[in-house]
């Protein structure tokens, strides 16, 4: 499964894309808000600091209008992904991104009957949002198993499951375990992943016994 970083901020993507496990990175209005940066000079940091898709979402909400600033987002550099909303307008708008060779993420995925769409439009990738499910008391994840069935059913259905809203470790292990392609997770949740109370006694426990054989390794 390919790890993205679901951020816009530069420092964290930096200090994640140093452990050599960031595959890509996620954007939307809201993490770009937060930043506060120019969205064009942002996303230039953003591109050049990690080699894998990086996700910018457009803001018109009409298909043409959605292409050109797709289009224009694109311009910024080989690896950015126009991120396009589930509606029929998004998916007009994908259809015509994707037939320019231009990678498409289509977002606020929630029902498989949307993905299907998105995958039918020409997506690249589908961004179900597994955590806003779970906030309304249904289950993300049966969404996630339920799109890789359907995926898996036809061999012409190449859009990958990239899993969005994810808010826990949880979330990343049970959509590796369903087999999704991609998970875009939060620097806090990414850096969580490789805690466990055992390993941190388990390595105290062997430097201590280490330094008593008084020997070095280098
Ligand atoms: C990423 O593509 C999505 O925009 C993001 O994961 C949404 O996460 P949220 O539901 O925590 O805002």
């Amino acid at each position: 499964m390919k790890f993205f970083i679901d951020t816009a901020d530069i420092a964290a993507i930096r200090e994640l894309a140093q452990t050599g496990l960031l595959d890509g990175v996620t954007t939307n209005p809201s993490l770009v808000a937060k930043t506060g940066r120019e969205f064009f000079e942002m996303l230039r940091d953003i591109c050049a600091a990690v080699p894998g898709p990086v996700s910018a979402e457009v803001a018109a909400i009409e298909s043409e209008a959605m292409i050109a600033e797709g289009r224009r987002l694109a311009e910024v550099a080989d690896n950015i992904t126009v991120k396009v909303p589930l509606t029929w307008e998004g998916l007009k708008a994908c259809r015509a991104l994707s037939g320019d060779g231009i990678m498409v993420n289509v977002t606020l995925c929630f029902s498989a009957n949307q993905a299907l769409l998105a995958a039918k439009a020409g997506a690249t990738f589908v961004s179900p949002f597994v955590g806003r499910i779970d906030d309304i008391a249904y289950d993300g994840m049966e969404l996630i198993a339920e799109i890789k069935t359907l995926f898996d059913n036809y061999d012409e259905l190449t859009t990958q499951i990239l899993v969005a809203s994810v808010r826990s470790p949880n979330h990343v292990r049970q959509a590796a375990l369903i087999g999704a392609d991609v998970a875009t997770i939060p620097p806090d949740v990414l850096r969580s992943l490789v805690k466990h109370p055992l390993t941190d006694i388990g390595l105290e426990n062997f430097l201590k016994d280490w330094n008593r054989t008084g020997q070095t390794i280098l």
